[in-house]
C-alpha cells in the first residue's frame, strides 16, 4: 500500500503542462518539471519541499523520470520509505549537487545537499560518483548506478539532467558489508567491537579485505587475540580523509595514516591497478554513509608495513603475514547476516565499457554496474533503514 506522502504527492502532481519549446533557462524548478510529462512525478514528490528546494541556488538537480520513481514506489522499501517524511527529504537532498555542472566531462565525487547529520557523516555533503561517457553515469550507496536519460535541461538556479533510476543514500559501512558479501570483515569487527566506531566516525576511508582474502590467513587468524585482530582491522581505516579514487590517483608512492597508531600505508599506482601495500584494490569506491570503501584482495598487517605488491608479476599479489596458511571456511563469518542478493563486485559493466573512451583512469577505478540487487535493496533495504 502506498503511503500518505508519496499518495498524495501523485495526485497533486498532473499540474502545469506548459508548452516547453521556450528557452528555460530563466523558468523556475516547478515550472520546468512541470513542463516536462516525464518529470510530473518528482514534481509531485517535491511539493511538500519546495521551500527548501527554492532557497538553493547554483545547483544540479538529478532528476528520477517517472518510470524511475514508479519502480521506486512499486517496491516494499519505496511503500516503506514514504512513511517517514525526514527519509523522504533525504532522498531528495540527495538528487541535488551543488554546483552547477551543466556538462560532465571527468569522472568526479560530486557534494550534495545531503549535510552532515542522521543520513550522512562525510564533511560538505554526502558525494555522487559521476562517470562521463556517452550518457552520464552516477553512482551512488551500495554501488547502484543511475543513467543520464536526458541531460543539461537548464533551469533558473543551475541545471537539470533526467535519470533513470533513483540513487541510493550510501548506507553504514557494516549494512554495506553485508550487501557487498563481505561477511568476514563485517564478522571481525563485531568481534572486535569495532562496528560502532567504524559505522559512526564521520570521515573514513576503510580498505575492506574481501572473503577470500581472509580465508587466505584463516590460520594466522585462529590463534590472534581479540586485541591483535583489532589492531589488523584498524590498520585499514585511515581516519579524517575521504580518499576517491581520484585522490589517490594522484598520491602514487604516498604514506598515509591509519587508526593503528603509528603504522601508515603504502598507496601504489602500477599499470591499471592500485595498491595498498601489497594488496590490489578490487572493488574500488563504494560509497558509505560516513565515506568512502575500496574492497582489497588481501588482508593488510601492521606488523609488516613495508608489504609490497610483487611488481615482477602483479596479478600474484602478495601475502603480508608469514607463513601464511588458510582455512577451510571463511572467518568470521558465523552469526553474521548474508546477503539476500549480492551486489555483483565483479562484474564486468556497460557503463565501464562506455566509460573506457572517455576515461583517462585505471581499469580498477571504474565502479561496476550492478542492477543485479534489485529494488528491495535500494536505500540497504528496510532493515538497514529502520535500525538507525
Ligand atoms: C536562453 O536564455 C539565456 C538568457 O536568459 C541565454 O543566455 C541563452 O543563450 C539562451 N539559450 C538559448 C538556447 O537560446
Ligand atoms: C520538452 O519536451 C520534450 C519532449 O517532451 C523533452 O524531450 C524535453 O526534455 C523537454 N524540455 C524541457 C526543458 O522540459
Ligand atoms: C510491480 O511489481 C510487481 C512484482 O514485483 C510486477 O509484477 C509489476 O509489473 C510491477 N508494476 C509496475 C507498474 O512496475
Ligand atoms: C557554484 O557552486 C560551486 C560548487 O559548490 C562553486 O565552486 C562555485 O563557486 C559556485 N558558483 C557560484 C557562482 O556561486
Ligand atoms: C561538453 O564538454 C565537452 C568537452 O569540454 C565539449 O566538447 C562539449 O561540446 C560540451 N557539451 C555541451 C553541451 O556543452
Ligand atoms: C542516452 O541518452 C539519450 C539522450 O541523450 C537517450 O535517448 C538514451 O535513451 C540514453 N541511453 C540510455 C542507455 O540511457
Ligand atoms: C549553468 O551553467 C550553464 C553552462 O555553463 C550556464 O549557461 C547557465 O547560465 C548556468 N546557470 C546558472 C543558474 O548559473
Ligand atoms: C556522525 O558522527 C558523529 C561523531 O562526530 C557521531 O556521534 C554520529 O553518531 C554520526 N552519525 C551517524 C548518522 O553516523
Ligand atoms: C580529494 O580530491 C578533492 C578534489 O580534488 C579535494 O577537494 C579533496 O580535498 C581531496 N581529499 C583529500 C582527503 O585529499
Ligand atoms: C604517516 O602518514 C602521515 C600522513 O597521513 C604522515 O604525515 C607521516 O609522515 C607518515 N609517517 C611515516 C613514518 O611515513
Ligand atoms: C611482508 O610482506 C611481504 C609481501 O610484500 C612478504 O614477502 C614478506 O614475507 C612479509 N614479511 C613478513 C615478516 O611476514
Ligand atoms: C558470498 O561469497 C561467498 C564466497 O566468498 C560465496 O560462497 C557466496 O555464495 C556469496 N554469497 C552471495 C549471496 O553472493
Amino acid at each position: 500500500m502506498k503511503t500518505a506522502i508519496l499518495a498524495l504527492a501523485l495526485a497533486t502532481a498532473a499540474f502545469g503542462q506548459e508548452d516547453n519549446s521556450t528557452n528555460s533557462s530563466s523558468m523556475s524548478l516547478t515550472a520546468v518539471l512541470g513542463a516536462n510529462p516525464q518529470l510530473s512525478s518528482l514534481l509531485g514528490l517535491l511539493q511538500p519541499y519546495q521551500q527548501n528546494f527554492a532557497s538553493l541556488n547554483n545547483i544540479t538537480l538529478l532528476a528520477p523520470n517517472n518510470d524511475a520513481i514508479s519502480q521506486f514506489l512499486n517496491s516494499s522499501t519505496g511503500a516503506a520509505v514514504g512513511t517517514q517524511p525526514a527519509l523522504v527529504q533525504a532522498i531528495l537532498n540527495y538528487h541535488v549537487l551543488q554546483g552547477n555542472y551543466s556538462n560532465i566531462t571527468n569522472t568526479s565525487f560530486v557534494p550534495t545537499e545531503l549535510r552532515m547529520g542522521a543520513y550522512a557523516n562525510v564533511t560538505g555533503g554526502q558525494r555522487v560518483m559521476a562517470l562521463p561517457g556517452m550518457n552520464v553515469t552516477f553512482f551512488s550507496g551500495l554501488l547502484q548506478n543511475s543513467s543520464v536519460v536526458n541531460a543539461s535541461i537548464p533551469f533558473e538556479s543551475g541545471t537539470i539532467h533526467v535519470i533513470d533510476r533513483l540513487l541510493t543514500i550510501p548506507q553504514n559501512i557494516s549494512a554495506t558489508g553485508v550487501a557487498l558479501n563481505l561477511t568476514s570483515a563485517v564478522g571481525a569487527l563485531q568481534n572486535t567491537s569495532l562496528t560502532q566506531a567504524v559505522d559512526t566516525t564521520p570521515d573514513l576511508t576503510f580498505f575492506i579485505p574481501n572473503n577470500a582474502a581472509f580465508q587466505r590467513i584463516g590460520g594466522n587468524l585462529a590463534n590472534l587475540s581479540t586485541a591483535d585482530l583489532a589492531g589488523i582491522l584498524q590498520y585499514h581505516v585511515v581516519p579524517g580523509q575521504v580518499l576517491y579514487s581520484t585522490n589517490i590517483t594522484m598520491m602514487n608512492g604516498s604514506s598515509i595514516g591509519t587508526l593503528s597508531q603509528g603504522n601508515n600505508l603504502t598507496l601504489r599506482i602500477e599499470g591499471n591497478d592500485v595498491y595498498v601495500n601489497q594488496a590490489r584494490v578490487i572493488t574500488p569506491n563504494v560509497l558509505v554513509r560516513n565515506g568512502v570503501v575500496h574492497v582489497i584482495d588481501r588482508v593488510l598487517n601492521p606488523m609488516n608495513s613495508t608489504a609490497a605488491p610483487n611488481t615482477a608479476d602483479t596479478s600474484a599479489t602478495e601475502q603480508a603475514f608469514p607463513s601464511a596458511s588458510s582455512a577451510e571456511t571463511e572467518p568470521f563469518t558465523s552469526g553474521v547476516a548474508t546477503p539476500t542478493s549480492s551486489v555483483a563486485t565483479d562484474a564486468v559493466s556497460s557503463a565501464e565499457a562506455s566509460a573506457t573512451a572517455t576515461s583517462s583512469e585505471g581499469g580498477a577505478w571504474r565502479p561496476m554496474e550492478t542492477g543485479a540487487m534489485g529494488m528491495a535493496a535500494l536505500f540497504g533495504g528496510a532493515a538497514a533503514v529502520f535500525n538507525m
